[in-house]
């Protein structure tokens, strides 16, 4: 499809500005990790806190945006990367918007959750490596999806039948097996506090 018609309109309103009137700066903190790792657990908590402070904030979440924007897309990789590529386009809207934006994606691919890094400046990717054992994962099984991978009644499942590629720099790790989600909440304010995000 050619672009060549399209030209980039500059927005009068910049992000600056609203970062100023918000009283805080925005930011991806992008949550990736196995299934039932606790991605939208802790995306969801920390949400409570920053709204309950009243920061401008919001959760894209996997299982949510795939019933609407990326309905459609299922789990090969080339779908899965598509899924991000479009969940970084949005989340980097929401950064330009002044908002403090959680997604939780298991973003199984290396490459992937680094080309979104690519998308917004310096220090407004916040990687937040959700680590959990597959053992711990399979044991909670929230959803029951585990147990229906196991039986091959779900194809290319992360984890069991499909890839799952650690950060290797992520700027909060939450072994979520070992910290109550009070804790890893704790932790992640406090950094958008040292990084003065907040
Ligand atoms: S991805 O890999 O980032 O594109 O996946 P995501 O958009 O986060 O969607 C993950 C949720 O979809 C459900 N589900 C699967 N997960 C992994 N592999 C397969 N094959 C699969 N099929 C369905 C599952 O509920 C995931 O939700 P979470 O919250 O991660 O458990």
């Amino acid at each position: 499809m050619s672009q060549q018609n399209i030209v980039w309109h500059e927005t009068t309103i910049k992000k600056e500005e609203r970062q100023e009137r918000n009283g805080h700066r925005s930011a991806i903190l992008w949550f990736t990790g196995l299934s039932g790792a606790g991605k939208s657990t802790l995306a969801n908590a920390l949400e409570q806190q920053l709204f309950k402070q009243g920061k401008n904030s919001y959760v894209l979440d996997g299982d949510n945006v795939r019933h609407g924007l990326n309905k459609g897309l299922g789990f090969s990789d080339e779908d899965r990367k598509e899924n991000i590529r479009r969940i970084g386009e949005v989340a980097k809207l929401f950064v330009d918007a002044g908002t403090l934006v959680c997604t939780a994606f298991i973003s199984p691919f290396k490459e992937d959750r680094n080309r979104v890094r690519e998308l917004v400046e310096d220090g407004e990717f916040i990687e937040v490596y959700v680590r959990c054992s597959l053992e711990a994962c399979e044991e909670r099984d929230p959803k029951g999806l585990y147990k229906k991978a196991r039986a091959g009644e779900i194809p290319e499942f992360t984890g069991i039948s499909s890839p799952y590629e650690e950060p290797d720099a992520p700027e909060i790790i939450i072994d979520s097996d070992k910290k109550s989600v009070e804790q890893s909440v704790e932790m992640i304010l406090a950094y958008l506090k040292e990084k003065k995000i907040l």
